[in-house]
């Protein structure tokens, strides 16, 4: 069974979907409203575990009703929360999310707690890196948290998945320690100034990221599916597959924990990237952010009657 320590966000989502967003000074009316469990930590941490992986979160929630709900949540999916830490004085973050007619989306976050992680609360958790088979984290709360995880990674020898979402600059000096980093096509141009439009420019993003010391550079295209680059093999496409879209929120922690999980079972880097490019494409069959992770067994089934299309 793969073992992931997971150090990233937990926020509440309040989703509302509308016909087309606001423009700045617009107010829209927006159909049904609904709360549920988010932030990109938080959410890979769910995808990993409902694909059989061990996780052991490390996140900082609030005082709140709010911490209250990331608990449970973290308990019924089978999510160890010894590490999940609650802050007297900030409140549990919240994302504000649009969804239009077309199934994109639009994200507001306020971290809250989660974004105020020092190096210490990592720290707290230190034993627990030796245990594991990779490390999972993204830029969704502080960067002292981040360099304190790539650090760890570091000492205790572990491979680490960095998720740069949402974008926050990463300095040279870290991005040399990351194993794998998972950019879409924004984050791969804002981390390199490549803008993404196809292979070849996927191609000078991703050598950019390799020059820097990143060993495996993958960044996801949407239904295109991901490429996939490092020095040894150079670059490739990983096919993705064309679905009817419900909702793009969280395909990318569909993608992120899905591929963490198969790499720490073992799987070839290429096998790994396809399965999580089925993992995100179900995952945006379905309405929400974490409660679209599918199951393994979900996964099968889709995956069946995809090769029979
Ligand atoms: O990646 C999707 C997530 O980003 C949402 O769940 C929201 O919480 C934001 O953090």
């Amino acid at each position: 069974m793969a073992k992931i320590i997971d150090v990233g966000s937990y926020v509440v989502d309040l989703t509302s979907r509308t016909p087309h967003f606001p423009k700045p000074g617009e107010t829209v009316f927006a159909g049904p409203f609904s709360m549920g469990h988010g932030g990109k930590g938080s959410n890979q941490a769910v995808a990993a575990a409902r694909l059989g992986a061990s996780v052991t979160m490390v996140t900082k929630v609030g005082k709140d009703l709010f911490g209250d709900h990331a608990l449970e949540h973290f308990r019924k999916e089978n999510i160890r929360d010894d590490y999940v830490l609650r802050d007297e004085h900030e409140s549990t973050g919240a994302a504000l999310i649009g969804i239009d007619d077309t199934g994109e989306n639009m994200i507001i976050v306020a971290p809250g707690a989660c974004g105020t992680m020092t190096e210490e609360d990592v720290y707290r958790a230190e034993r627990e890196f030796q245990k594991v088979d990779m490390v999972l984290t993204q830029l969704e709360t502080s960067m002292e948290a981040v360099e304190a995880t790539v650090e760890l990674a570091r000492t205790f020898a572990k491979p680490i998945v960095l998720n740069p979402a949402p974008f926050q600059p990463v300095s040279d000096r870290l991005l040399k320690h990351i194993t794998y980093i998972t950019p879409n096509e924004t984050e791969a141009e804002q981390l390199t100034g490549v803008q993404v439009v196809d292979e070849e420019s996927a191609r000078m993003a991703a050598r950019i990221l390799v020059e820097k010391g990143v060993t495996t550079v993958i960044i996801t295209l949407g239904k295109r599916g991901c490429y996939v680059y490092d020095s040894e093999k150079g670059g490739r496409l990983i096919q993705g597959c064309s679905i009817n879209v419900c909702d793009t929120t969280g395909a990318g922690d569909a993608f992120t924990g899905a591929f963490t999980t198969y790499v720490a079972d073992g799987l070839a880097i290429d096998e790994a990237a396809y399965r999580a490019n089925m993992v995100a494409a179900l995952s945006v069959t379905r309405q929400g952010t974490a409660k679209s992770m599918p199951t393994t067994a979900e996964l099968e089934a889709f995956m069946a009657k995809m090769s029979q299309e």
